[in-house]
């Protein structure tokens, strides 16, 4: 069976368009759990408009970390779970890590960074230099899901460049963000251009934090160290902020 790492769910319950309250988030986690997943990051969307986080502090969703972890550690013991955030790429990013307000995996360098859908690629490039310059490793959340990547998908060329890594979602590949979404995810897993893939996993149905049939597909279609790599080595190392 596939062992796994997940880097990218919205599990924490009740902050943002995830798990609308526990019982959900737990539900989760036994879907997770169930299908060999062995750590799960947390990582509720911060500094978005539009989500009950968005008014949240860092400090405030470490506080709901913290209790939910206890309620996960009594139904999941073996569960491994590390708080961490999906983080808007906001203009002002400078500002809120010179505020000691910047969410990233586990504590380490390492910063998970989404944009809008409808973003524009040299906005993107310069949040992402504004988080390299200051010492952190952002990791560029579905990079696959955006219309700028869409159009033109060289253009992660130019977020490699400054140092990003390119995290792929599950559900991406499978077809569920879309044809255009599905080929540019390909294109990234073939070219050997994503340092991982995650789940994004937002409920108990569709985007789910199942990753065994991804991981299947991975090792059937590529090889079983390709898979091993993208689904468990690399977020594994990432999660211990070791170079990947
Ligand atoms: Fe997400």
């Amino acid at each position: 069976m596939s062992v796994t790492v997940d880097l990218h769910t919205h599990i924490l319950p009740a902050v943002d368009d995830g798990a609308e309250d526990v019982s959900e988030a737990i539900q989760m986690l036994q879907i997770a759990a169930a299908n060999g997943t062995t750590d799960i990051v947390l990582t509720p969307h911060y500094l978005a408009r539009g989500m009950r986080s968005t008014q949240m502090s860092k400090a405030d969703l470490e506080r709901m970390f913290g209790l939910f972890k206890e309620v996960a550690a009594q139904n999941f013991p073996k569960l491994n779970l590390y708080m961490g955030a999906e983080v808007f790429g906001v203009n002002n990013i400078e500002e809120v890590i010179a505020d000691g307000q910047l969410i990233t995996l586990n504590n380490t360098e390492y910063c998970l960074v989404e944009f809008g859908f409808r973003d524009h690629l040299q906005r993107a490039l310069g949040v992402l230099d504004a988080l390299a310059r200051d010492g952190y490793k952002p990791i560029v959340a579905h990079p696959e899901r955006y219309e700028f990547i869409q159009d033109q998908p060289r253009d992660v060329f130019r977020m490699l460049d400054k140092g990003a890594l390119l995290q792929v979602n599950h559900t991406s590949l499978e077809g569920l963000s879309g044809i255009e979404a599905q080929d540019v995810a390909m294109l990234l897993i073939e070219n050997n251009l994503a340092i991982c893939i995650s789940s994004d996993a937002h409920s108990t149905f569709q985007r789910t934090p199942d990753l065994s049939e991804a991981y299947e597909f991975i090792s059937s279609t590529f090889s079983p160290e390709y898979a091993e790599d993208l689904f468990f080595n690399n977020p594994k190392a990432i999660l211990k902020g070791k170079k990947v």
